[in-house]
């Protein structure tokens, strides 16, 4: 059905001119796949250039490059609003990259941030590096600590607030209902990266969340295979991060936006499976002879589950744990880690499969020792991301190696 040509002069024309061009741009495509296909062009062609001169002055319902917008990554971007609860959304080369334009399109020069002290270790260095060379002050507060963040709002008066709705390792969960509450009243905007809770868990922007970031590399795409970002937003706050894309050039690539919508399809039935694993891997770990301390917002001894049971509305937990191996070394930890037999000791989480990494080495590694402990992450700290196995293999395989840890 591959339309043989779209030139009635092409069977004269040269063979290197029809190896180019022929079988391309069937006029109306007669057929309909079921699931959006992949479109890897970087144009798009109109028969008549009116319309076209109409696309390129921004119709929005029509493609002409794929920087400016690109089909099969609306189709992700279309699924993500509807699951956000947002009017729309925009993709991004990576969670970096939408962190990054997610900021950069809420502030300006002499805007204030505040930020959470817990902070992705890159996302901090961000504003730290980069924002403050371009004249945008960051604070830091305990947000939860809420007569803090609401004395530190007073004091600051910030343009933006930045916060996530789980942090890391240590899995405490932000009050952002009261966060957004409180910033709104300021007249802050919120931004919320809600990579750790997807929104089958929990919806920023229903509380009030002006921008929910994600990275997609973790719990929408799944599979450990794509690399992407997107921000759930309004369609005004869309549109600026789209000129703002246009600009910088940090766009998702159609083939990744077709992972993540792929992934999507299959994010509830995952992350239900997760977070009833996590629950069951919670409960084994906490009595488990070996352990000391289990960080997972299910448990009632965490700090947080009171807070996690309101925002969570019986959904789940989430599916990231970390626990404490008794008076372990660093060598200790590096023996555990090499022990794992199914879980995988790599760095990143939401993948289908458990993911267990050590925080001294990887996201904590340039804080010092004494810093560290007085936050809680010592050298006997990891972290794990569970994923889609059995539960009781998991749990196996953690029980091997927290054995194998002191030898
Ligand atoms: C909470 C959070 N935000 C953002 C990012 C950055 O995402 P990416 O690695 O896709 O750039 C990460 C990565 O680990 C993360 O954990």
């Amino acid at each position: 059905m591959t339309a043989e040509t779209n030139n009635k002069k092409s069977a004269v024309r040269g063979l290197a001119t029809r190896a180019v061009h022929t079988g391309e741009r069937p006029a109306q495509p007669q057929f309909r796949p079921t699931v959006t296909p992949i479109y890897p062009g970087s144009t798009y062609v109109y028969d008549d250039v009116e319309v076209m001169d109409a696309a390129l002055a921004g119709d929005d319902s029509k493609y002409v490059y794929t920087r400016y917008g690109n089909p099969t990554t609306s189709a992700l971007e279309e699924v993500v609003a509807n699951l956000e609860g947002t009017a729309s959304s925009i993709g991004f080369a990576s969670g970096m990259a939408a962190v990054h334009a997610a900021i950069f399109s809420s502030v300006a020069p002499g805007s204030t941030i505040l930020a959470t002290r817990d902070l992705y270790g890159h996302t901090f260095a961000s504003l730290r590096d980069h924002f403050t060379t371009w004249g945008v002050t960051t604070e830091l507060v305990d947000f939860l600590d809420l007569n803090a963040t609401a004395e530190a709002i007073k004091t600051y008066s910030p343009d933006l607030i930045v916060c996530e709705t789980i942090t890391n390792p240590l899995m405490k969960v932000t009050d952002i209902p009261a966060i957004c509450e409180l910033g709104r009243a300021a007249g802050a905007a919120i931004l919320v990266d809600s990579t750790f809770t997807p929104p089958v868990l929990y919806r920023p922007a229903d509380d009030g969340a002006h921008l929910v970031v994600h990275s997609m590399t973790k719990y929408l795409a799944g599979h450990g295979d794509v690399t992407g970002g997107i921000v759930a937003t309004t369609r005004m706050r869309r549109q600026q991060l789209s000129d703002y894309a246009k600009l910088n050039g940090s766009i998702l690539g159609p083939f990744e936006a077709w992972l993540a919508l792929r992934g999507v399809k299959t994010l509830p039935l995952r992350f239900r499976q997760q977070c009833e694993n996590a629950m069951k891997v919670a409960k084994a770990l906490d009595a488990h002879p070996g352990v000391g301390l289990v960080n997972y917002p299910g448990l009632k001894s965490h700090a947080s589950h009171e807070t996690a049971k309101r925002l969570f509305d019986g959904r789940g937990y989430g599916a990231m744990i970390s626990f404490t191996i008794k008076d372990a070394t660093k060598e200790d930890v590096f023996n555990y880690l090499e022990a794992l037999n199914l879980i995988v000791p790599a760095t990143s989480l939401g993948d289908i499969y458990s993911l267990s990494l050590y925080p001294a080495m990887a996201s904590h590694r340039s804080m010092p020792l004494e810093d560290r402990e007085k936050i809680g992450i010592g050298d006997d700290l990891v972290r794990l991301s569970v994923g889609i196995e059995d539960a009781d293999d998991i749990i196996e395989d953690l029980d091997q190696a927290i054995r194998k840890a002191r030898r």
